[in-house]
């Protein structure tokens, strides 16, 4: 079995009812409905979310010991978290897939938010496609266990 990390970064918790017209309706727990559904076979999604840069950076660390594929949503942490950065590295140098989702389109908002300090180092961005982005990621996170043979 192998485990598929989704972590979220600060006020994602919110979704559902934070900024509904950019965000969209959905809460958190559907998306995670949505991803645990989406799952094949022998791939377990599990879905986490927190405010805190230490902890976020832990499960970082955390995916690398366990050999975890990473889907991150870093949410503001994106536009400035060096540390962040550096502890994705860690995940992508171990030959995990750590794939970065926005469910808004940061380029088409505010200046801040044109810039990643994350995607130089993910092994790539899905961003503006709304909480779909997620299922995306999971899509192609799957295709790479498979074709690895499994976990
Ligand atoms: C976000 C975009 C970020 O700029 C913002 O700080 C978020 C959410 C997104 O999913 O669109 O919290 O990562």
């Amino acid at each position: 079995m192998a485990r598929v990390l989704v972590l979220n970064g600060p006020n994602l918790q919110r979704l559902g009812t934070r900024e509904p017209t950019i965000y969209g309706s959905a809460t958190l727990a559907d998306v995670e409905r949505d991803l645990v559904a989406a799952a094949p076979e022998g791939v377990e999604v599990e879905l986490r979310q927190t405010d805190d840069e230490a902890t976020l950076i832990s499960w970082l660390h955390e995916a690398v010991d366990t050999g975890s594929p990473v889907i991150m949503n870093p949410a503001a942490f994106t536009h400035y978290s060096y540390a962040l950065r550096d502890a994705s590295v860690l995940v992508t140098e171990a030959g995990l897939p750590l794939i970065e989702v926005h469910i808004s389109n940061p380029h088409r908002r505010e200046e801040f938010r044109h810039t990643s300090v994350v995607s130089g180092v993910a092994t790539g961005v899905i961003a503006g496609l709304g909480v779909e982005g997620y299922r995306l990621a999971l899509q192609y996170v799957a295709g790479r266990i498979a074709s690895a043979g499994g976990a």
